[in-house]
């Protein structure tokens, strides 16, 4: 094939690409922003296909299969809330392979031959910020799944190890460029660099891992994208720029709306501590309870409900019965609305996502800023397995989740709270929300409170 052709089915596969990542930014146009980019993926694995020069068109084809089917049956099996730790997989998946290929092609071109110190460097930044993304990634994998302690697992003198191994690291990439050894010299800088994602991942709590998954996506980005500098090509350059860029503002704007540094993420050792229960020094404190009935009731008579959706939403996989409750309402003519906090749940886009599974119409959800003026003049708003996005202690300056902005939830008439027991959330604290005088507490599993109250409603 002539090389122009090639340039244009890349120059085409880089402009999807460009257009789909646009579209993942609104619940709307997401679906098809992710069609576009995967036909950009596979635009671009046709066009490496055709170009004899690159490899067997065998191998590809065998990679595209099996790639896919692996893909179609994670897809399927793998449940909603496990999303953070699969893209975990993936983002490690990502980095290894660029790695490798970055290694693999430095060997290839051989001792001497045109690799010059450029490539040296670009293959040995390939090689480091890949392999500390796979390690890293499978480190998260593991806390996220269980098989590795969520607790933020510190040891003695952790920076000065992390100090000593990086500029280990930058004298094995040194080694790597200055040198011809570069079988031996890649293994090291690898080996290094593997033991490294493993040191700066383990300090860090299990709740933080979509943090640090969303930061090692970035590198396995800037890992693809060293090593399409390796293989000289550009698409591959532009398509791990755009995943590096993309994974540094998903960290940003994620850190931003827990009101954290990276660095607290990185180093904060933070959801080990113990965690704050609803006692004081008297005892436990009074809270009001309800019941499926006594909730159905006021919310059948309300003229506006809000559902906030929390972590316990997801856990529950509520969502269906959800939907179910609010047709019910509107139906009754309730004005109901879902107001939707960045960093409820555990990933990003978590109950957007959840909720589309749902068929809930997008024009229900509205985001914190829209939401909040509006708690003053509901009726009634209905937590439903959310804690700290709805926590008032935020507005506190002594608190840990001090400046993390809230959905006033506390500023409503009547506030129904669905969750099983008084344990603090994600942030470990109480939260005197569950104490105030409109308040009722409905101790439940969101799936069952939420069934039973779509059927009580019905019923009135
Ligand atoms: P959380 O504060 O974690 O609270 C979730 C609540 O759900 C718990 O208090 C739990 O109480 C309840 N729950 C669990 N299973 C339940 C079930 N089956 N039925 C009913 N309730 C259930 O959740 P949130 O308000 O969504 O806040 C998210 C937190 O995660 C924030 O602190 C945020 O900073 C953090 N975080 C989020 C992200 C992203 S990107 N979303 C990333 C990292 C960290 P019970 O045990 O009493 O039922």
């Amino acid at each position: 094939m002539p090389e122009f052709v090639l340039d244009l089915v890349y120059l085409a596969s880089a402009v999807l690409f460009v257009f789909g990542l646009k579209q993942l930014g609104s619940p709307v146009t997401a679906r098809r922003g992710n069609a576009l980019a995967a036909s950009a993926m596979l635009l671009a694995i046709v066009g490496t296909l055709l170009d004899r020069g690159i490899v067997t068109w065998e191998i590809i084809a065998t990679g595209l299969v099996a790639g896919t089917i692996i893909g179609l049956l994670l897809a399927r099996t793998v449940k909603m809330t496990a999303m953070p730790q699969l893209v975990g997989v993936f983002n490690g998946f990502g980095g290894g392979a660029s790695a490798l290929v970055a290694a693999a092609e430095l060997i290839r071109s051989g001792p001497g031959v045109d690799a010059g110190a450029a490539a040296g460097v670009t293959a040995a930044a390939g090689i480091l910020v890949g392999s500390v993304s796979f390690s890293g990634s499978f480190i998260a994998f593991g806390k996220l799944q269980g098989f590795v302690p969520g607790r933020p697992l510190t040891y003695p003198l952790q920076r000065t190890l992390n100090l000593i191994l990086f500029l280990s690291l930058l004298v094995a990439s040194g080694y790597l460029v200055a040198s011809a050894e570069y079988p031996i010299a890649s293994a090291m800088l690898a080996g290094l660099a593997l033991l490294l994602g493993i040191l700066l991942v383990l300090p860090i709590g299990g709740a933080d891992m979509p943090v640090v998954i969303s930061l090692l996506n970035s590198y396995s980005g800037l890992a693809a994208s060293a090593a399409g500098f390796v293989l000289g090509n550009p698409l591959l350059v532009l398509a791990g720029a755009l995943v590096g860029a993309a994974g540094l503002i998903l960290t940003r704007l994620m850190c931003k709306a827990m009101n954290r540094s990276l660095a607290n993420v990185a180093f904060g050792a933070f959801g080990g501590g113990e965690t704050a229960g609803a006692l004081t020094e008297e005892g436990e404190k009074p809270v009001r309870r309800t019941s499926v009935d006594e909730a159905a009731l006021l919310l059948a008579y309300a003229s506006s409900v809000v559902i906030v959706p929390g972590y316990g939403l997801a856990v529950a996989q509520a969502q269906h019965e959800a939907k179910k409750l609010v047709d019910i309402l509107r139906k009754r003519g309730v004005t109901v609305k879902f107001a939707i906090h960045p960093v409820a749940g555990r990933m990003p886009g978590h109950m957007n996502v959840l909720l589309a599974e749902a068929d809930v119409p997008y024009d229900l959800l509205v985001d914190l800023d829209d939401i909040n003026p509006e708690f003053a003049r509901t009726d009634v708003v209905v937590v439903v397995g959310a804690n700290d996005v709805v926590n008032p202690l935020a507005r506190e300056p002594s608190s840990i989740i001090a400046g993390m902005p809230i959905l006033d939830v506390d500023r409503s008439q009547n506030v129904i709270v669905i969750k099983r027991s008084l344990s603090p959330g994600f942030a470990g604290i109480d939260n005197p929300l569950f104490y105030l005088d409109r308040t009722m507490m409905l101790f439940s599993d969101a799936a069952d409170a939420l069934g039973g109250l779509a059927r009580e409603v019905k019923e009135v």
